[in-house]
């Protein structure tokens, strides 16, 4: 008998809920062994208790180390941090896993097969940020600290090249800026540069290449990468524009993963605009519990998984709204489930 694996779940805001209630219906169908413990985040904890974070959501991460996580609200500009940011520095969870696999052919780019690893700590996201009053204006300048570390690039990057390696790849491209901010993305380079020739030469090739250069190349040819790695705000950018090449964000998992837990997640957000109307498409949170399956070392679910979205998506053509279909997400969901019951 497997032993059951406990997990935390947050179901998160806006169609968080509806999509994670698909999620675990898929999985419940699967079988997986994970014993849930329900916690609450973002707005969700605001109007609960008052913190985007609650301390028993903490408590609950530090216990399992494994979480499924629905997407939460952010206010931009000002209001709390997010908690995204803040469940990643908690928990050390230095490396955000994109991988972007083309699921429904006949899209704008065919057959793309490709991972991004993105630091998730350092760089400029580390909120060092502040305004400067001139003349009575409170905010006549803005300023922001961007920090890199050696180990913190290091980190990550051996985590890709790992990575890399386990999941044979070929090739794996460093992204940077380090023309321009020479210390802050050319200590990720020079560091990428010295752990490859240190312990992986020949393991598969390494490359370089400049951020913007990058973005153009994946619109013109993405086919020329294999992997790529950055640092935190250009893999944040690069790996939206990578969900949007196989089909958007309704079809992109990535995996938060640490020292200290690892955290699955739909890239995209919470979806204010379609929320409660039981019509987002579940794929991208499907998509990280398959990532999560592996991670809990049960590949065989993981693979049943993405084979019964593939077969849902494309020889049922049961797809969501956003993929150009009519199912909502409890239709989307009941095919799938007839799928991985072998229908
Ligand atoms: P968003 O990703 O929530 O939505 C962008 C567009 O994509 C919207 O039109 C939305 O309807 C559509 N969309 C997203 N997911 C979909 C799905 N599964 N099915 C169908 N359509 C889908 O981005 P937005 O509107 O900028 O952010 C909304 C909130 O989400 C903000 O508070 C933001 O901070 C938060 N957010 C949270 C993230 C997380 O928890 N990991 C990641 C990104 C944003």
């Amino acid at each position: 008998m497997t032993t059951s694996i406990p997990a935390t779940l947050i179901p998160g805001d806006g169609i968080g809920p509806e999509i994670v209630d698909a999620t675990l219906t898929a999985l419940d169908a699967l079988k997986a062994p994970f014993a849930w413990d329900t916690q609450i985040a973002g707005l969700g904890g605001v109007k609960a208790s008052g913190d985007p974070l609650p301390k028993a959501t903490l408590d609950s991460i530090r216990s399992t180390r494994l979480a499924l996580k629905g997407p939460l609200e952010t206010p931009s500009g000002g209001g709390y941090r997010s908690s995204n940011v803040r469940l990643r520095e908690e928990f050390q969870l230095y490396a955000n896993l994109r991988p972007a696999r083309t699921i429904i052919p006949g899209g704008r780019f065919e057959k793309i097969d490709l991972m991004i690893v993105r630091e998730n700590l350092e760089g400029l996201y580390i909120g060092h940020e502040h305004y400067v009053r001139i003349d009575g204006d409170p905010h006549a300048v803005g300023m922001a600290t961007g920090i890199n570390t050696r180990q913190g690039c290091r980190r990550v990057l051996e985590y890709a090249f790992d990575t890399a390696i386990a999941a044979g790849r070929k090739k794996v491209t460093l992204v940077h800026k380090a023309n321009i901010m020479k210390v802050l993305t050319g200590l990720f380079l020079e560091t990428g540069e010295q752990l490859y020739a240190e312990k992986y030469k020949g393991k598969f090739e390494l490359d370089s290449i400049i951020v913007d250069a990058c973005a153009m190349k994946l619109v013109l040819n993405p086919w020329q990468f294999d992997m790529l790695v950055t640092t935190n705000l250009f893999g944040d950018i690069l790996s939206d524009l990578v969900a949007g090449l196989v089909g958007g964000l309704g079809m992109a998992p990535g995996a938060n993963i640490g020292t200290d837990a690892a955290i699955f997640e739909a890239v995209h957000g919470s979806a204010p605009d379609i929320a409660g109307k039981g019509i987002a498409n579940p794929t991208a949170l499907l998509l990280a519990a398959a990532m999560m399956l592996d991670h809990t070392k049960m590949p065989e679910l993981a693979a049943r998984l993405r084979t019964a979205i593939d077969q849902t998506l494309n020889i049922d053509n049961v797809r969501t709204g956003d993929l150009g279909g009519t199912a909502n997400t409890a239709a989307f969901t009941k095919a799938l489930v007839a799928r991985i019951n072998g229908g």
